[in-house]
Protein backbone atom coordinates (compact mmCIF):
# COMPACT_ATOMS: atom_id res chain seq x y z
CA UNK A 1 0.00 0.00 0.00
CA UNK A 2 1.30 3.08 -0.85
CA UNK A 3 1.70 6.29 1.41
CA UNK A 4 -1.51 8.03 -0.52
CA UNK A 5 -3.41 5.70 0.37
CA UNK A 6 -2.34 4.57 4.10
CA UNK A 7 -3.06 8.58 4.40
CA UNK A 8 -6.47 8.21 3.20
CA UNK A 9 -6.88 5.42 5.25
CA UNK A 10 -6.53 7.06 8.68
CA UNK A 11 -8.21 9.84 7.57
CA UNK A 12 -11.23 7.86 6.76
CA UNK A 13 -10.88 5.68 9.67
CA UNK A 14 -11.04 9.38 12.18
CA UNK A 15 -14.75 10.63 12.19
CA UNK A 16 -14.01 14.61 11.69
CA UNK A 17 -17.31 15.00 14.32
CA UNK A 18 -15.63 12.86 17.19
CA UNK A 19 -12.29 14.91 16.44
CA UNK A 20 -13.13 18.06 16.77
CA UNK A 21 -15.89 17.22 19.58
CA UNK A 22 -12.46 16.96 21.66
CA UNK A 23 -12.25 20.91 21.41
CA UNK A 24 -15.48 22.72 20.19
CA UNK A 25 -18.58 21.58 21.49
CA UNK A 26 -20.54 20.93 18.30
CA UNK A 27 -24.70 20.88 17.64
CA UNK A 28 -26.58 19.30 15.19
CA UNK A 29 -28.37 21.93 13.00
CA UNK A 30 -29.68 20.62 9.96
CA UNK A 31 -26.93 18.95 7.30
CA UNK A 32 -24.16 20.19 9.49
CA UNK A 33 -23.01 20.51 13.00
CA UNK A 34 -21.88 23.49 14.14
CA UNK A 35 -19.46 25.15 16.84
CA UNK A 36 -17.71 28.36 17.66
CA UNK A 37 -14.63 28.34 15.47
CA UNK A 38 -11.23 28.50 17.37
CA UNK A 39 -8.93 29.55 14.65
CA UNK A 40 -10.28 33.20 15.07
CA UNK A 41 -11.97 35.16 17.73
CA UNK A 42 -15.66 33.60 17.37
CA UNK A 43 -18.46 34.62 19.27
CA UNK A 44 -21.03 32.75 17.51
CA UNK A 45 -20.96 29.43 16.24
CA UNK A 46 -19.42 29.90 12.36
CA UNK A 47 -17.70 26.32 12.22
CA UNK A 48 -20.20 23.74 10.36
CA UNK A 49 -18.45 20.46 10.09
CA UNK A 50 -19.66 18.25 7.14
CA UNK A 51 -20.34 14.49 8.49
CA UNK A 52 -20.45 13.41 4.95
CA UNK A 53 -18.18 15.12 2.77
CA UNK A 54 -15.99 14.86 6.66
CA UNK A 55 -14.60 18.35 6.34
CA UNK A 56 -15.39 21.88 8.39
CA UNK A 57 -15.04 25.34 7.17
CA UNK A 58 -15.59 28.44 9.26
CA UNK A 59 -17.86 30.72 7.69
CA UNK A 60 -16.28 33.72 8.88
CA UNK A 61 -12.53 33.79 8.92
CA UNK A 62 -12.84 30.81 5.97
CA UNK A 63 -10.92 28.45 7.49
CA UNK A 64 -11.33 25.12 6.35
CA UNK A 65 -9.83 21.39 5.80
CA UNK A 66 -10.03 17.74 6.84
CA UNK A 67 -9.67 16.12 9.89
CA UNK A 68 -5.52 16.74 9.54
CA UNK A 69 -6.22 20.06 8.80
CA UNK A 70 -7.93 20.97 12.25
CA UNK A 71 -5.38 18.65 14.07
CA UNK A 72 -2.15 20.22 12.70
CA UNK A 73 -3.53 24.11 13.68
CA UNK A 74 -5.10 23.48 17.07
CA UNK A 75 -2.54 21.10 18.41
CA UNK A 76 0.15 23.83 16.26
CA UNK A 77 2.33 20.53 14.72
CA UNK A 78 3.27 19.48 11.62
CA UNK A 79 1.71 17.70 8.99
CA UNK A 80 3.68 14.12 9.45
CA UNK A 81 3.23 14.61 13.12
CA UNK A 82 -0.70 14.94 12.91
CA UNK A 83 -0.02 11.97 10.67
CA UNK A 84 1.76 10.42 13.41
CA UNK A 85 -0.25 10.63 15.49
CA UNK A 86 -4.00 10.27 14.60
CA UNK A 87 -2.44 6.99 12.85
CA UNK A 88 -1.11 6.04 16.40
CA UNK A 89 -5.07 6.25 17.21
CA UNK A 90 -6.31 3.68 14.71
CA UNK A 91 -3.45 1.73 15.09
CA UNK A 92 -1.55 2.61 11.48
CA UNK A 93 1.70 3.38 11.26
CA UNK A 94 3.74 4.93 8.39
CA UNK A 95 6.68 2.65 8.37
CA UNK A 96 9.38 5.37 6.96
CA UNK A 97 6.79 8.16 5.98
CA UNK A 98 9.12 11.01 4.48
CA UNK A 99 7.07 13.83 3.67
CA UNK A 100 6.42 13.95 0.17
CA UNK A 101 4.63 17.27 0.81
CA UNK A 102 5.99 20.85 0.49
CA UNK A 103 8.15 19.47 -2.32
CA UNK A 104 7.86 22.96 -4.02
CA UNK A 105 9.79 24.55 -0.64
CA UNK A 106 11.76 21.75 0.13
CA UNK A 107 14.40 22.43 -1.30
CA UNK A 108 14.57 26.07 0.43
CA UNK A 109 14.29 24.75 3.31
CA UNK A 110 17.20 22.51 2.49
CA UNK A 111 19.14 25.88 1.54
CA UNK A 112 18.40 27.35 4.80
CA UNK A 113 18.99 24.47 6.67
CA UNK A 114 22.71 24.01 4.89
CA UNK A 115 23.13 27.79 5.37
CA UNK A 116 22.66 28.09 8.76
CA UNK A 117 25.06 25.14 9.58
CA UNK A 118 27.72 27.00 7.31
CA UNK A 119 27.35 30.22 9.37
CA UNK A 120 27.21 28.33 12.65
CA UNK A 121 30.79 26.91 11.44
CA UNK A 122 32.11 30.09 10.33
CA UNK A 123 31.68 31.80 13.90
CA UNK A 124 34.37 28.59 15.17
CA UNK A 125 37.01 29.50 12.77
CA UNK A 126 39.82 31.90 13.51
CA UNK A 127 38.31 34.52 11.66
CA UNK A 128 35.47 34.55 13.84
CA UNK A 129 38.22 35.67 16.65
CA UNK A 130 36.47 38.88 16.66
CA UNK A 131 32.45 37.67 17.06
CA UNK A 132 33.24 35.06 19.64
CA UNK A 133 34.64 37.88 22.18
CA UNK A 134 31.56 40.05 21.28
CA UNK A 135 29.53 37.04 22.20
CA UNK A 136 31.38 36.38 25.66
CA UNK A 137 31.27 40.19 26.33
CA UNK A 138 27.64 40.54 26.36
CA UNK A 139 27.48 37.54 28.53
CA UNK A 140 26.28 34.53 25.84
CA UNK A 141 28.29 31.81 26.19
CA UNK A 142 28.52 28.67 24.02
CA UNK A 143 25.10 26.55 24.74
CA UNK A 144 23.44 29.65 24.62
CA UNK A 145 25.38 29.70 20.85
CA UNK A 146 24.01 26.40 20.41
CA UNK A 147 20.63 26.63 21.28
CA UNK A 148 19.52 29.80 19.57
CA UNK A 149 22.11 28.27 16.56
CA UNK A 150 23.62 31.70 16.59
CA UNK A 151 26.36 31.63 13.57
CA UNK A 152 28.92 34.22 11.50
CA UNK A 153 28.73 35.80 8.29
CA UNK A 154 32.27 36.54 7.53
CA UNK A 155 33.73 39.36 5.65
CA UNK A 156 34.05 38.56 2.25
CA UNK A 157 31.16 39.05 -0.98
CA UNK A 158 31.15 35.67 -1.60
CA UNK A 159 31.87 33.19 1.12
CA UNK A 160 28.01 31.56 1.11
CA UNK A 161 27.35 32.18 -2.53
CA UNK A 162 30.49 30.38 -2.78
CA UNK A 163 29.72 27.14 -0.84
CA UNK A 164 26.04 26.81 -1.89
CA UNK A 165 27.16 27.30 -5.81
CA UNK A 166 29.79 24.44 -5.28
CA UNK A 167 26.54 22.63 -4.05
CA UNK A 168 25.30 23.02 -7.21
CA UNK A 169 22.91 25.31 -5.75
CA UNK A 170 21.71 28.10 -8.40
CA UNK A 171 22.36 31.70 -8.31
CA UNK A 172 19.46 32.70 -8.97
CA UNK A 173 17.33 31.05 -6.41
CA UNK A 174 20.28 32.50 -3.56
CA UNK A 175 18.84 35.72 -5.39
CA UNK A 176 15.27 34.76 -4.09
CA UNK A 177 15.74 33.50 -0.79
CA UNK A 178 17.78 36.60 -0.18
CA UNK A 179 20.85 34.84 0.38
CA UNK A 180 22.62 36.66 -1.99
CA UNK A 181 21.77 40.09 -2.91
CA UNK A 182 22.79 40.84 -6.99
CA UNK A 183 24.56 37.66 -7.00
CA UNK A 184 26.93 38.54 -3.77
CA UNK A 185 26.67 37.50 0.01
CA UNK A 186 23.52 39.48 1.55
CA UNK A 187 24.90 38.91 4.97
CA UNK A 188 28.82 40.30 5.23
CA UNK A 189 30.83 40.73 8.84
CA UNK A 190 27.89 40.19 10.61
CA UNK A 191 26.56 37.50 13.67
CA UNK A 192 23.61 35.35 12.59
CA UNK A 193 20.68 34.74 14.21
CA UNK A 194 18.70 31.98 12.27
CA UNK A 195 14.46 32.56 12.22
CA UNK A 196 12.54 29.54 12.50
CA UNK A 197 8.67 29.48 11.26
CA UNK A 198 6.16 28.23 13.79
CA UNK A 199 7.12 24.58 13.02
CA UNK A 200 11.13 25.36 13.69
CA UNK A 201 12.15 25.75 10.38
CA UNK A 202 14.78 27.84 9.48
CA UNK A 203 12.73 30.44 7.14
CA UNK A 204 15.69 33.67 7.10
CA UNK A 205 18.11 35.20 8.74
CA UNK A 206 18.33 38.33 10.98
CA UNK A 207 22.48 39.62 10.86
CA UNK A 208 23.60 41.98 13.51
CA UNK A 209 26.71 43.98 13.38
CA UNK A 210 29.51 43.46 15.97
CA UNK A 211 31.97 46.02 15.43
CA UNK A 212 31.90 49.33 15.33
CA UNK A 213 30.37 49.61 11.72
CA UNK A 214 27.67 52.37 10.66
CA UNK A 215 25.35 49.47 9.29
CA UNK A 216 22.24 49.11 10.72
CA UNK A 217 21.94 47.39 13.74
CA UNK A 218 20.31 44.47 12.58
CA UNK A 219 19.33 43.47 8.84
CA UNK A 220 16.68 40.61 8.03
CA UNK A 221 16.25 38.41 5.28
CA UNK A 222 13.95 40.06 2.94
CA UNK A 223 10.26 38.50 2.32
CA UNK A 224 10.39 35.48 0.15
CA UNK A 225 8.00 33.05 -0.69
CA UNK A 226 8.53 31.02 2.69
CA UNK A 227 9.28 34.30 5.16
CA UNK A 228 7.28 36.89 6.04
CA UNK A 229 7.98 38.79 8.70
CA UNK A 230 4.85 39.83 10.25
CA UNK A 231 3.91 35.97 10.31
CA UNK A 232 6.55 35.22 12.36
CA UNK A 233 7.41 35.08 15.98
CA UNK A 234 11.15 34.86 16.99
CA UNK A 235 11.71 31.76 18.97
CA UNK A 236 7.99 30.45 18.62
CA UNK A 237 8.31 26.61 17.95
CA UNK A 238 11.06 26.68 20.69
CA UNK A 239 8.84 27.86 23.23
CA UNK A 240 6.31 25.71 22.83
CA UNK A 241 7.10 23.34 25.80
CA UNK A 242 7.96 25.59 28.65
CA UNK A 243 4.66 27.73 27.47
CA UNK A 244 2.55 24.36 28.17
CA UNK A 245 4.43 24.12 31.61
CA UNK A 246 3.68 27.80 32.72
CA UNK A 247 0.54 28.49 31.21
CA UNK A 248 1.68 31.56 29.67
CA UNK A 249 3.57 33.48 26.77
CA UNK A 250 6.09 36.33 27.55
CA UNK A 251 5.82 38.82 24.64
CA UNK A 252 9.06 40.71 24.17
CA UNK A 253 10.66 43.24 21.34
CA UNK A 254 14.43 41.76 20.31
CA UNK A 255 15.87 38.34 19.86
CA UNK A 256 18.45 39.88 22.57
CA UNK A 257 15.89 39.70 25.27
CA UNK A 258 15.09 36.34 24.06
CA UNK A 259 17.63 35.14 24.34
CA UNK A 260 18.87 36.55 28.20
CA UNK A 261 15.76 35.44 29.80
CA UNK A 262 16.65 31.98 28.38
CA UNK A 263 19.97 32.19 30.06
CA UNK A 264 18.02 32.26 33.05
CA UNK A 265 15.67 30.09 32.53
CA UNK A 266 12.65 32.02 31.43
CA UNK A 267 11.72 29.84 27.99
CA UNK A 268 8.51 30.71 27.62
CA UNK A 269 8.87 34.00 25.73
CA UNK A 270 8.59 34.76 22.00
CA UNK A 271 9.62 38.13 20.42
CA UNK A 272 8.54 40.90 17.95
CA UNK A 273 11.19 41.50 16.43
CA UNK A 274 10.77 45.07 16.03
CA UNK A 275 7.32 45.17 14.64
CA UNK A 276 4.04 45.84 15.16
CA UNK A 277 1.61 43.29 16.49
CA UNK A 278 -0.22 41.77 13.64
CA UNK A 279 -3.39 39.88 13.50
CA UNK A 280 -1.31 36.69 12.31
CA UNK A 281 1.10 36.95 14.94
CA UNK A 282 -1.96 37.15 17.68
CA UNK A 283 -3.22 34.21 16.45
CA UNK A 284 -0.04 32.47 16.65
CA UNK A 285 -0.19 33.69 20.16
CA UNK A 286 -3.28 32.26 20.52
CA UNK A 287 -2.29 29.15 19.85
CA UNK A 288 0.30 28.99 22.48
CA UNK A 289 -1.66 30.21 24.89
CA UNK A 290 -4.46 32.32 26.18
CA UNK A 291 -2.15 34.20 29.01
CA UNK A 292 0.03 36.68 27.44
CA UNK A 293 2.20 38.65 29.39
CA UNK A 294 3.48 42.05 27.93
CA UNK A 295 7.14 42.45 28.56
CA UNK A 296 8.60 44.89 26.13
CA UNK A 297 11.50 47.73 26.33
CA UNK A 298 10.84 50.21 29.25
CA UNK A 299 11.28 53.55 27.72
CA UNK A 300 8.06 55.71 26.44
CA UNK A 301 7.47 54.25 23.06
CA UNK A 302 7.75 50.50 24.58
CA UNK A 303 5.32 51.97 26.97
CA UNK A 304 3.10 53.27 24.46
CA UNK A 305 2.98 49.44 22.76
CA UNK A 306 2.28 47.83 25.63
CA UNK A 307 -0.56 49.70 26.00
CA UNK A 308 -1.57 49.22 22.29
CA UNK A 309 -0.84 45.95 21.82
CA UNK A 310 -2.46 44.48 25.07
CA UNK A 311 -5.78 46.42 23.87
CA UNK A 312 -5.25 44.03 20.66
CA UNK A 313 -4.79 41.36 22.38
CA UNK A 314 -7.19 41.66 24.69
CA UNK A 315 -9.50 42.50 21.85
CA UNK A 316 -8.92 39.01 20.20
CA UNK A 317 -9.85 37.20 23.49
CA UNK A 318 -6.82 37.46 25.21
CA UNK A 319 -5.90 37.77 28.81
CA UNK A 320 -3.12 39.97 29.09
CA UNK A 321 -0.53 41.15 31.90
CA UNK A 322 2.05 43.50 31.48
CA UNK A 323 5.52 43.50 33.29
CA UNK A 324 6.76 46.86 33.30
CA UNK A 325 10.57 47.61 33.37
CA UNK A 326 12.12 50.90 34.54
CA UNK A 327 12.75 53.57 32.42
CA UNK A 328 15.06 52.93 29.57
CA UNK A 329 15.74 49.24 30.17
CA UNK A 330 14.87 46.35 28.11
CA UNK A 331 14.79 42.52 29.46
CA UNK A 332 18.05 42.18 28.40
CA UNK A 333 19.89 44.96 30.05
CA UNK A 334 17.41 44.55 33.54
CA UNK A 335 18.18 41.06 33.75
CA UNK A 336 22.06 41.99 33.74
CA UNK A 337 21.82 45.06 35.89
CA UNK A 338 19.62 43.14 38.44
CA UNK A 339 19.81 39.82 37.99
CA UNK A 340 17.64 36.44 37.62
CA UNK A 341 15.84 36.73 40.95
CA UNK A 342 14.72 40.76 40.43
CA UNK A 343 13.38 40.11 36.95
CA UNK A 344 11.48 36.93 38.41
CA UNK A 345 9.59 39.37 40.74
CA UNK A 346 8.68 41.37 38.13
CA UNK A 347 7.20 38.81 36.04
CA UNK A 348 5.31 37.14 38.63
CA UNK A 349 3.92 40.68 40.09
CA UNK A 350 2.95 41.57 36.97
CA UNK A 351 -0.02 43.92 36.11
CA UNK A 352 -3.30 43.05 35.10
CA UNK A 353 -3.59 44.85 31.74
CA UNK A 354 -6.44 47.29 32.87
CA UNK A 355 -4.89 48.31 36.23
CA UNK A 356 -1.68 49.17 33.51
CA UNK A 357 -3.78 50.99 31.56
CA UNK A 358 -6.04 52.95 34.57
CA UNK A 359 -2.28 53.69 36.27
CA UNK A 360 -1.07 55.31 32.46
CA UNK A 361 -4.33 56.98 32.36
CA UNK A 362 -3.68 58.61 35.74
CA UNK A 363 -0.09 59.59 35.35
CA UNK A 364 -0.63 62.98 33.67
CA UNK A 365 -3.91 64.18 35.17
CA UNK A 366 -4.20 67.40 36.87
CA UNK A 367 -6.95 66.93 39.02
CA UNK A 368 -7.64 70.57 40.21
CA UNK A 369 -9.18 70.31 36.40
CA UNK A 370 -12.43 69.77 36.40
CA UNK A 371 -12.16 68.97 32.10
CA UNK A 372 -9.24 67.02 32.58
CA UNK A 373 -10.49 65.21 35.45
CA UNK A 374 -14.05 64.38 34.29
CA UNK A 375 -11.97 63.04 31.04
CA UNK A 376 -9.69 60.54 33.13
CA UNK A 377 -13.01 59.49 35.25
CA UNK A 378 -14.87 58.39 32.14
CA UNK A 379 -12.06 56.93 30.46
CA UNK A 380 -11.33 54.42 33.35
CA UNK A 381 -14.91 53.60 33.63
CA UNK A 382 -14.55 52.79 30.02
CA UNK A 383 -11.98 50.45 30.27
CA UNK A 384 -13.75 48.56 33.85
CA UNK A 385 -16.92 47.88 31.58
CA UNK A 386 -14.48 45.82 29.60
CA UNK A 387 -13.49 43.44 32.66
CA UNK A 388 -15.88 40.66 33.27
CA UNK A 389 -14.85 39.86 36.91
CA UNK A 390 -16.81 42.01 38.90
CA UNK A 391 -15.54 42.19 42.25
CA UNK A 392 -11.95 43.72 39.84
CA UNK A 393 -14.72 46.17 38.69
CA UNK A 394 -16.43 46.84 41.95
CA UNK A 395 -12.86 47.29 43.89
CA UNK A 396 -11.57 50.04 40.68
CA UNK A 397 -14.97 51.65 40.97
CA UNK A 398 -14.71 52.02 44.87
CA UNK A 399 -10.88 53.64 44.43
CA UNK A 400 -11.75 55.80 41.91
CA UNK A 401 -15.06 57.02 44.30
CA UNK A 402 -12.31 58.08 46.73
CA UNK A 403 -9.65 59.56 44.92
CA UNK A 404 -12.31 61.64 42.87
CA UNK A 405 -14.79 62.22 45.58
CA UNK A 406 -17.10 61.24 43.46
CA UNK A 407 -20.56 59.14 44.47
CA UNK A 408 -19.99 55.49 43.79
CA UNK A 409 -23.43 55.52 42.85
CA UNK A 410 -22.61 58.02 39.94
CA UNK A 411 -19.76 56.04 38.94
CA UNK A 412 -21.75 52.80 39.07
CA UNK A 413 -24.51 54.51 36.63
CA UNK A 414 -21.86 55.52 34.13
CA UNK A 415 -20.57 52.09 34.20
CA UNK A 416 -24.19 50.72 32.95
CA UNK A 417 -24.15 53.11 30.29
CA UNK A 418 -20.90 51.89 28.83
CA UNK A 419 -21.96 48.74 29.25
CA UNK A 420 -24.94 48.81 27.04
CA UNK A 421 -22.74 51.05 25.06
CA UNK A 422 -20.25 48.20 24.34
CA UNK A 423 -22.78 45.77 23.40
CA UNK A 424 -23.94 48.17 20.86
CA UNK A 425 -20.53 48.34 19.35
CA UNK A 426 -19.47 44.72 19.16
CA UNK A 427 -22.97 44.56 17.16
CA UNK A 428 -21.68 46.23 14.51
CA UNK A 429 -18.40 44.84 14.63
CA UNK A 430 -19.85 41.39 13.40
CA UNK A 431 -22.13 42.61 11.29
CA UNK A 432 -19.09 44.09 9.55
CA UNK A 433 -17.31 40.96 9.44
CA UNK A 434 -20.83 39.34 8.04
CA UNK A 435 -20.74 41.97 5.31
CA UNK A 436 -17.13 41.53 4.37
CA UNK A 437 -17.54 37.87 3.21
CA UNK A 438 -19.88 38.69 0.83
CA UNK A 439 -17.57 40.96 -1.65
CA UNK A 440 -19.27 41.54 -4.45
CA UNK A 441 -18.15 39.24 -7.50
CA UNK A 442 -18.74 39.93 -11.20
CA UNK A 443 -20.32 37.41 -13.29
CA UNK A 444 -17.02 36.10 -14.61
CA UNK A 445 -15.16 35.56 -10.86
CA UNK A 446 -18.39 33.51 -10.28
CA UNK A 447 -18.54 31.51 -13.20
CA UNK A 448 -14.76 30.19 -12.21
CA UNK A 449 -15.52 29.47 -8.89
CA UNK A 450 -18.71 27.69 -9.68
CA UNK A 451 -16.89 25.87 -12.66
CA UNK A 452 -14.65 24.55 -10.48
CA UNK A 453 -17.20 23.21 -7.30
CA UNK A 454 -18.70 21.40 -10.40
CA UNK A 455 -15.03 19.89 -11.53
CA UNK A 456 -15.00 18.85 -7.74
CA UNK A 457 -18.65 17.10 -7.88
CA UNK A 458 -19.00 16.16 -11.10
CA UNK A 459 -16.81 14.54 -13.82
CA UNK A 460 -18.59 15.71 -16.76
CA UNK A 461 -17.05 19.34 -15.56
CA UNK A 462 -13.42 17.98 -15.69
CA UNK A 463 -14.51 16.82 -18.93
CA UNK A 464 -15.45 19.99 -20.45
CA UNK A 465 -12.19 21.95 -18.67
CA UNK A 466 -9.94 19.19 -20.43
CA UNK A 467 -11.42 19.02 -24.16
CA UNK A 468 -11.99 23.96 -23.77
CA UNK A 469 -8.70 23.58 -22.39
CA UNK A 470 -10.44 25.99 -20.08
CA UNK A 471 -7.61 29.18 -19.24
CA UNK A 472 -8.21 30.88 -15.56
CA UNK A 473 -6.84 34.75 -15.58
CA UNK A 474 -6.36 34.81 -11.71
CA UNK A 475 -3.32 32.02 -11.13
CA UNK A 476 -4.50 30.21 -7.61
CA UNK A 477 -7.70 29.77 -9.43
CA UNK A 478 -6.05 28.15 -12.95
CA UNK A 479 -3.69 26.38 -10.68
CA UNK A 480 -6.70 24.96 -8.73
CA UNK A 481 -8.63 23.70 -11.78
CA UNK A 482 -5.14 21.98 -13.05
CA UNK A 483 -4.67 20.10 -9.93
CA UNK A 484 -8.09 18.91 -9.76
CA UNK A 485 -8.06 17.65 -13.08
CA UNK A 486 -4.81 15.85 -12.86
CA UNK A 487 -5.87 14.74 -9.80
CA UNK A 488 -9.06 13.31 -11.27
CA UNK A 489 -6.89 11.50 -13.76
CA UNK A 490 -4.63 10.21 -11.47
CA UNK A 491 -6.96 8.50 -8.78
CA UNK A 492 -10.04 8.15 -10.73
CA UNK A 493 -12.91 10.25 -8.26
CA UNK A 494 -12.32 13.04 -5.72
CA UNK A 495 -13.10 12.77 -2.83
CA UNK A 496 -13.08 16.57 -0.92
CA UNK A 497 -11.18 15.58 2.44
CA UNK A 498 -8.38 13.69 0.71
CA UNK A 499 -8.26 16.44 -1.55
CA UNK A 500 -7.24 18.46 1.24
CA UNK A 501 -4.46 16.26 2.17
CA UNK A 502 -3.45 16.43 -1.55
CA UNK A 503 -3.44 20.28 -1.05
CA UNK A 504 -1.21 20.22 2.06
CA UNK A 505 2.18 21.44 -0.23
CA UNK A 506 -0.18 23.66 -2.33
CA UNK A 507 -1.36 25.77 0.61
CA UNK A 508 -1.30 28.55 -1.48
CA UNK A 509 -4.35 27.25 -3.07
CA UNK A 510 -6.56 26.87 -0.02
CA UNK A 511 -8.22 30.15 -0.44
CA UNK A 512 -9.47 29.32 -3.21
CA UNK A 513 -10.63 26.19 -2.01
CA UNK A 514 -12.05 27.05 0.95
CA UNK A 515 -14.33 29.42 -1.14
CA UNK A 516 -15.30 26.54 -3.50
CA UNK A 517 -16.23 24.81 -0.49
CA UNK A 518 -18.52 26.73 0.91
CA UNK A 519 -20.48 27.21 -2.47
CA UNK A 520 -23.57 25.58 -1.73
CA UNK A 521 -24.65 24.31 -5.40
CA UNK A 522 -26.11 21.23 -6.67
CA UNK A 523 -24.05 18.31 -7.86
CA UNK A 524 -25.98 17.41 -10.46
CA UNK A 525 -25.61 19.69 -13.44
CA UNK A 526 -26.00 19.12 -17.50
CA UNK A 527 -24.15 19.61 -20.45
CA UNK A 528 -25.37 22.55 -21.79
CA UNK A 529 -25.23 24.54 -18.49
CA UNK A 530 -21.64 23.37 -18.29
CA UNK A 531 -20.82 25.03 -21.96
CA UNK A 532 -22.59 28.00 -20.76
CA UNK A 533 -19.94 28.43 -17.78
CA UNK A 534 -17.53 27.49 -20.17
CA UNK A 535 -18.45 30.52 -22.79
CA UNK A 536 -18.46 33.16 -20.16
CA UNK A 537 -15.11 32.13 -19.10
CA UNK A 538 -13.36 31.87 -22.43
CA UNK A 539 -15.45 34.86 -23.48
CA UNK A 540 -14.03 36.85 -20.20
CA UNK A 541 -10.36 36.11 -21.27
CA UNK A 542 -11.08 36.60 -24.85
CA UNK A 543 -11.84 40.16 -24.03
CA UNK A 544 -9.06 40.58 -21.90
CA UNK A 545 -6.83 39.12 -24.32
CA UNK A 546 -8.10 41.79 -27.01
CA UNK A 547 -7.81 44.64 -24.51
CA UNK A 548 -3.91 43.37 -24.22
CA UNK A 549 -3.22 43.51 -27.67
CA UNK A 550 -4.99 46.99 -28.36
CA UNK A 551 -2.92 47.94 -25.74
CA UNK A 552 0.14 46.73 -27.45
CA UNK A 553 -1.13 48.29 -30.77
CA UNK A 554 -1.33 51.58 -28.82
CA UNK A 555 2.61 51.43 -28.39
CA UNK A 556 3.98 50.22 -31.58
CA UNK A 557 5.36 52.25 -33.86
CA UNK A 558 6.05 50.30 -36.38
CA UNK A 559 3.08 50.09 -39.01
CA UNK A 560 3.35 46.67 -40.64
CA UNK A 561 3.63 45.42 -36.84
CA UNK A 562 0.54 47.14 -36.06
CA UNK A 563 -1.04 45.52 -38.92
CA UNK A 564 -0.07 42.00 -37.26
CA UNK A 565 -1.58 42.99 -33.97
CA UNK A 566 -4.77 44.14 -35.49
CA UNK A 567 -5.06 40.88 -37.56
CA UNK A 568 -4.70 38.63 -34.57
CA UNK A 569 -7.72 40.93 -32.61
CA UNK A 570 -9.87 40.44 -35.67
CA UNK A 571 -9.31 36.74 -35.79
CA UNK A 572 -9.92 36.41 -31.64
CA UNK A 573 -12.98 38.34 -32.52
CA UNK A 574 -14.46 36.03 -34.58
CA UNK A 575 -13.24 32.55 -32.70
CA UNK A 576 -10.63 31.31 -34.99
P1 LIG B 1 16.31 46.66 19.73
O1 LIG B 1 17.07 47.80 19.18
O2 LIG B 1 15.59 46.82 21.02
O3 LIG B 1 17.25 45.40 19.73
O4 LIG B 1 15.28 46.21 18.63
P2 LIG B 1 17.80 44.54 20.91
O5 LIG B 1 17.10 43.24 20.93
O6 LIG B 1 17.83 45.33 22.16
O7 LIG B 1 19.25 44.23 20.39
P3 LIG B 1 20.64 44.58 21.01
O8 LIG B 1 20.49 44.38 22.48
O9 LIG B 1 20.97 45.98 20.67
O10 LIG B 1 21.54 43.61 20.33
C1 LIG B 1 14.34 45.21 18.88
C2 LIG B 1 14.23 44.30 17.69
O11 LIG B 1 13.94 45.07 16.55
C3 LIG B 1 14.51 44.50 15.39
C4 LIG B 1 15.28 43.27 15.87
O12 LIG B 1 14.46 42.14 15.68
C5 LIG B 1 15.51 43.56 17.34
O13 LIG B 1 15.68 42.37 18.08
N1 LIG B 1 15.44 45.44 14.73
C6 LIG B 1 16.09 46.38 15.46
C7 LIG B 1 15.64 45.36 13.38
O14 LIG B 1 15.03 44.50 12.71
N2 LIG B 1 16.52 46.22 12.77
C8 LIG B 1 17.22 47.15 13.47
O15 LIG B 1 18.05 47.90 12.88
C9 LIG B 1 16.97 47.24 14.84
MN1 LIG C 1 18.89 45.47 23.70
Amino acid sequence: MNNQNTINEIRSKINIIDLISEYVPLTKKGQYYWGICPFHNDKNPSMSVDEKKQTYTCWSCHNSGNVFNFYEQIENITFPEALKRLGDRVGITLDGYKSSFNTKYNKYYEIYDLTQKYYQLMLNTDKGQAAREYLKKRGIDSDTIKEFGIGLALDEKDKLVGYLKEKKYDINTLNDLGLANNDIDTFINRIIFPLDDRNGRVVGFSGRIYDNSKMSKYMNTKETAIFKKGMCLYHYNASKDAVRLSKYVIVMEGFMDVIRASTIGIKNTVALMGTALTDEQISLIKKLSLNVYLCLDGDNPGQDADLHNGELLEKAGLNVKVVCLTDDEDPDSYILKNGEKKFKDLVENAKNYSDFKIDKLKSNVNFESDVELSNYVNKVIKEVSTIKDEIRCEIILKKLAKETNLSYNTLEKKLNEYKSLDEEGKKKVDNNLIERKDVKKDKYQRASIEFIYYMLVNPKAIKVYDSKKLYFIDSATRNLAAEISYYYHQYGKIEIADFYTYLNDKKELLDVFSEVQSLNLDEDINDVTLMEYAKVISDYNMRQEIKRLEEKMRKEPLEEEKIKILESIRKLRIGE
